[in-house]
C-alpha cells in the first residue's frame, strides 16, 4: 500500500544497544552501544511496510548515546522534538528507540513533563543490531503497532511484545530480552502479531504533579541538583551531610521497605529538610510503594520509584515561585 501523507509515524533515535554493534554475531555482551543510525535501523526490517498499513514513516536521530551517559541536555532536546512533532498534522505517533538502562527515567520525564495526548512509545533492545538473533526488530515492529493505535496515548514501553506505562515500567534484568517489568501493577497490555491486547487503562499523569512549562524546562540553563541516597545496613549520615555541604537542593531517600532509614540517616535527612533541601522517600523494593502514616516526617514518593521520584522532584524544583 502506497504511504498516505495523511498519516505519519516518527522515530526518534537517542542510541542504545538497538543500534549497538559488535565485533563478532555470537557477543551479546562486548558490543559497542549506539553505532548505527536510526533510518539504517528500520530500512533493515523487511516487515516494515505490512506493519506501516499505509502509514508514511520520518526519521530523526536526536541523538547516538549509550543510555547509562543519558543527559540533561539530552533529555531537553528530545521533549522538544517530542513536543514539536505531537502538533504536527497527520503525525499519529511518536516512537523513541532508546538504551535500557536509563529508559525509565526517560518514559517517566517524558510523561509527567507532557502527558501526551498521542502514543509516544519507547522501544530498546537487550542484543545489538549485529546479534545472530538481534531482537531490536521485532520490538520496532511491534513499536510501530503501539504507536498507529486508534486511542492509544501516553509515553509507554515497549519491549518483549510486553506494553509498560511510564509510571510503572522498571528495568529488572541485565541480560534476558524481556528485561522490564510494571512491578505489582502488571503491563499495560501485549503485542501480538501486530495487535494489541490491552489489559488496563493508558497512562496519565502522575497523581499531584503541578504541569510545568515545556519552555521552563527545555530552556533552563540548569536543572536544580537532586541526588538518590539509600538506606542500607549500617547506613549512615555522611553522605547526605556531604552532599548538603555541596549544595544539593533535592534529596530522595531510596528507603528499606514501607520507607524506613536508619536513625542517623534519618536525621541528616530531616536536618537537611530543616535546612531547605526538599527530601522525599521512596521505597527500595522492586515491588509495592510506601504506606504513608499520618505525621510522617519525610514525605514519600506517590508509589515512584527512587529514580522516577528525582525526575519528580527535579520538574517540582524548576516550578516558577
Ligand atoms: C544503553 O542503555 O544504552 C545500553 C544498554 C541497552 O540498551 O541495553
Amino acid at each position: 500500500m502506497a504511504p498516505s501523507a495523511e498519516k505519519k509515524i516518527v522515530v526518534l533515535g537517542t542510541g542504545g544497544t538497538i543500534a549497538g554493534t559488535a565485533a563478532s554475531a555470537g557477543d551479546n555482551i562486548g558490543y559497542t552501544a549506539a553505532q548505527v543510525g536510526v533510518a539504517q535501523l528500520l530500512d533493515a526490517i523487511p516487515a516494515l511496510p505490512t506493519v506501516l498499513a499505509g502509514h508514511a514513516l520520518l526519521t530523526e536521530q536526536v541523538a547516538q548515546i549509550d543510555s547509562k551517559d543519558m543527559s540533561v541536555a539530552v533529555w531537553q532536546q528530545l521533549a522538544g522534538r517530542v513536543a514539536h512533532w505531537l502538533t504536527q498534522p497527520g503525525v499519529q505517533g511518536i516512537i523513541v528507540t532508546h538504551g535500557t538502562d536509563t529508559l525509565e527515567e526517560t518514559a517517566y520525564f517524558l510523561q509527567a513533563l507532557l502527558d501526551p495526548p498521542k502514543p509516544v512509545v519507547l522501544t530498546c533492545a537487550m542484543r545489538p543490531a549485529t546479534a545472530v538473533a538481534p531482537d531490536g526488530p521485532q520490538n520496532l515492529l511491534d513499536a510501530i503497532a503501539v504507536a498507529r493505535c486508534p486511542g492509544a496515548r501516553g509515553v509507554v514501553a515497549v519491549c518483549a511484545g510486553t506494553l509498560h506505562g511510564a509510571l510503572e515500567v522498571q528495568k529488572v534484568h541485565p541480560y534476558q530480552v524481556n528485561a522490564f517489568s510494571s512491578g505489582d501493577a502488571g503491563p499495560i497490555g501485549y503485542v501480538e502479531e501486530g495487535r494489541l491486547r490491552l489489559l488496563r487503562d493508558w497512562p496519565k499523569a502522575p497523581t499531584g504533579q503541578i504541569p510545568i512549562a515545556i519552555e521552563t524546562v527545555v530552556n533552563a540553563t540548569h536543572w536544580p541538583r537532586v541526588e538518590i541516597v539509600m538506606n542500607y545496613a549500617g547506613a549512615s549520615g555522611a553522605v547526605v551531610q556531604a552532599l548538603v555541604a555541596q549544595g544539593v537542593q533535592g534529596l530522595v531517600v531510596a528507603a528499606t521497605g514501607n520507607g524506613t532509614l536508619h536513625h542517623d540517616l534519618q536525621d541528616a535527612l530531616l536536618a537537611a529538610q530543616r535546612a531547605g533541601v526538599r527530601v522525599v522517600r521512596a521505597s527500595r523494593c522492586p515491588n509495592g510503594r510506601v504506606l504513608a502514616q499520618p505525621g510522617d516526617p519525610i514525605a514519600d514518593s506517590q508509589g515512584l520509584s527512587a529514580v522516577k521520584a528525582r525526575v519528580a522532584l527535579m520538574l517540582a524544583l524548576m516550578q516558577p515561585p
